[in-house]
């Protein structure tokens, strides 16, 4: 702490290496010049408070942000009252994943609104107001679920005031004065349960003010300085227009206390419902006699009844019949089969319309109905980029369990490592593309260790790649989805497939976070060195065959011929060779001494200093 006191001159770069810094505080000094990159670094710094002093220059990626490169605790940035003339949007927007306030308040920051921090859902405070922001404010700002303070008054800011605000439903200050925010205040921020401060003065807006607003909100100045708005707490009467009846009646509801009116508005509403239910039902009973495999369209959430339509595959997003599903499929054609997992059998289907999916299909009847449909609804919640996303699901006549993801067109890491070890044929798996392949199965893995779900069976044939190559880690969460009996025999078991699953667990018979990580750490030695872990003999497997190289020194060896053109001089090389240390890392043969995912993750984006994109 060294909060007001006289400090002058530059933060000193040797910070950098006070690798067990937690709390940074010098506010209220006179420390000028830019902040240097390397706090990116310090392991574990929660709290950087640098507020009131003249620290000026590009924020963002050259200081928290370094590249690939993040703190992962991160978690409190208060840079208010200094001179910044610049925010940098960095490369991906896990660099803010931990941070839950940001104070960058009274600087000299130009430009569009941070948009990338709408991607983090942990941040609970942003705090923008008086620098020089213009553009509108994303509708995306929607996302910031746990939001409770969002003060972005005096900036530049234009457009209207986005309605998907009615979604912070953690909001408790909201402070958009003195912009250009034009348009009407959106009848929906009236929802907004624990909003306390709110302040729109200073702007463009016009229209009425929502009646419930005005009345929560009763001080002129949260609304004043806006020449077109009306109603209260301003004293300006709207003039009438088209729905000046609306109002009326809105007026009635809310002054009248005649019960009796409410009443009777009620028992029509009431009655409007009703007509409208059974005008629906007559709708569907009709529809079913025609098609009896029809199919609905739901967003997400719990299904209600649902026993009055026929049978419908429940999709997420799309509309798919059974009988399409099944066309597409070729009736479960052998040819259409993708996949034989330890749960059931991948297909590919084709749709008329040409639209792909995978569909998995369970063994029939694995598990009562109900039950299954609760399961999938619950792993559809689970969405990483890294993970193959559920799409939708089927459970009803005849006896189908069928589950649906997005179809991935450039197969599995399995076949790819094969293709790439035939140096002439195939895709050239070059090393940036091997640490990114890496990095998303890594990811993949942490997301699901987050959710608290083991996956138990993690290899190469799991990993499936989408158009952009993308990695997907799939197979995971159907433990509860079938019955203790495989669709098909196999060599994969419910604690993993041999070759992959470490040796506590062979012995507990129980897959925990620690063996998916030793399973990982296999992959990943498969993925650097090409060498198959099923390819050595029982007193040999991969690991030891790594480590022995690495004694002799013989280093060149680990490398697959995909490979070879790295130059022992170059950084990749280096890079490389820390790749190949977190596979050891992760196999390590106490589980206790093995790293955790996050963890892993976090040493692989260290592996590359400059994240060069695929494309
Ligand atoms: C609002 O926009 C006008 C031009 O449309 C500009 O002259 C004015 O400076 C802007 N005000 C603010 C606060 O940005
Ligand atoms: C209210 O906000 C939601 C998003 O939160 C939006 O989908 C809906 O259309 C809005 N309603 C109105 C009347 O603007
Ligand atoms: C709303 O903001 C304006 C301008 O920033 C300020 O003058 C006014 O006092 C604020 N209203 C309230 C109730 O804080």
């Amino acid at each position: 702490m060294l909060d007001y006191n006289e400090l002058e001159g530059t933060v000193p770069s040797a910070i950098s290496n006070c690798s067990s810094l937690v709390h940074l505080s010098a506010e209220g000094n006179g420390i000028t010049g830019v902040i240097p990159a390397g706090i990116a670094a310090l392991p574990k710094i929660q709290v950087i408070n640098l507020s009131h002093n003249k620290l000026s220059g590009y924020l963002a990626t050259s200081f928290f942000c370094n590249g690939s490169v993040y703190p992962p605790s991160l978690q409190i940035v208060q840079l208010g009252f200094n001179a910044f003339a610049e925010i940098l949007h960095p490369q991906s927007s896990r660099c803010f994943s931990s941070l839950r306030v940001l104070d960058i308040q009274h600087n000299q920051i130009h430009g569009d609104f941070p948009f990338f921090l709408t991607d983090n859902s942990a941040l609970s405070s942003l705090d923008l107001s008086g620098n020089l922001f213009s553009g509108t404010i994303p509708s995306s700002i929607g996302n910031l679920l746990r939001l409770e303070q969002l003060r972005i008054g005096n900036n530049s800011f234009e457009g209207n005031i986005p309605a998907s605000l009615s979604s912070l439903s953690s909001l408790i200050t909201l402070d958009l004065s003195g912009n250009n925010l034009s348009g009407k205040i959106p009848e929906n921020l009236t929802v907004l349960p624990k909003l306390v401060n709110f302040n729109v003065s200073n702007n463009k807006l016009e229209g009425q003010i929502p009646v419930k607003l005005g009345y929560h909100f009763n001080d002129p100045s949260d609304f004043s300085g806006n020449q077109g708005l009306c109603g209260e707490p301003l004293n300006r009467k709207c003039e009438r227009t088209g729905n000046g009846k609306n109002r009326l009646i809105m007026f009635i509801a809310v002054s009248a206390s005649g019960g009796l009116l409410l009443a009777s508005c009620c028992c029509f509403y009431i009655y409007a419902l009703l007509r409208w239910r059974r005008k629906l039902k007559e709708k569907a009973a009709g529809e079913k006699k025609h098609s009896p495999a029809r199919v609905s369209s739901r967003t997400s959430g719990s299904r209600g009844s649902g026993n009055n339509a026929g049978p419908k595959l429940v999709m997420f997003n799309n509309r798919i019949t059974v009988a399409e599903t099944i066309e597409a499929t070729r009736e479960f054609d052998e040819e259409n089969v993708l996949s034989r997992t330890r749960h059931g059998v991948l297909f590919k289907a084709c749709y008329s319309d040409g639209m792909l999916l995978s569909i998995c299909r369970l063994p029939d009847r694995s598990l009562d109905e109900n039950t299954f449909r609760k399961e999938a609804e619950s792993l559809g919640r689970v969405k990483h980029r890294n993970l193959t996303v559920l799409r939708g699901y089927y459970a009803g006549p005849p006896d189908l369990r069928l589950l649906a993801y997005d179809y991935m067109p450039n197969g599995n890491l399995a076949t790819l490592l094969q293709e790439a070890s035939h140096q002439d044929g195939g895709h050239v798996l070059n090393w940036p593309m091997r640490h990114l392949v890496a990095l998303g199965i890594a990811r993949g893995l942490a997301f699901l260790h987050a959710a608290s779900i083991i996956h138990g069976d993690v290899k190469p044939q799991n990993v499936l790649f989408d158009a952009d190559f993308e990695a997907h880690l799939s197979d995971f969460g159907l433990d509860k989805l079938t019955v203790a009996t495989p669709a098909e025999p196999s060599s994969s078991t419910s604690i993993g497939t041999i070759g992959y699953v470490a040796p506590e667990a062979t012995l507990t018979g129980e897959a925990t976070r620690q063996s998916d990580i030793y399973s990982f750490g296999i992959v990943l030695l498969e993925l650097l060195t090409g060498k198959k872990s099923l390819m050595f003999s029982q007193d040999e497997d991969i690991v030891k065959w790594v480590k022995r190289q690495l004694q002799r020194g013989q280093i060149s060896e680990l490398l697959e011929p995909g490979l070879l053109e790295l130059d022992p001089e170059s950084s990749e090389w280096e890079e490389f060779l820390l790749g190949v240390k977190v596979g050891l890392l992760c196999t390590a043969p106490d589980p206790l001494d093995r790293p955790t995912m996050t963890d892993t993750v976090f040493m692989l984006e260290g592996c590359r200093v400059d994240q060069i994109s695929l494309s």
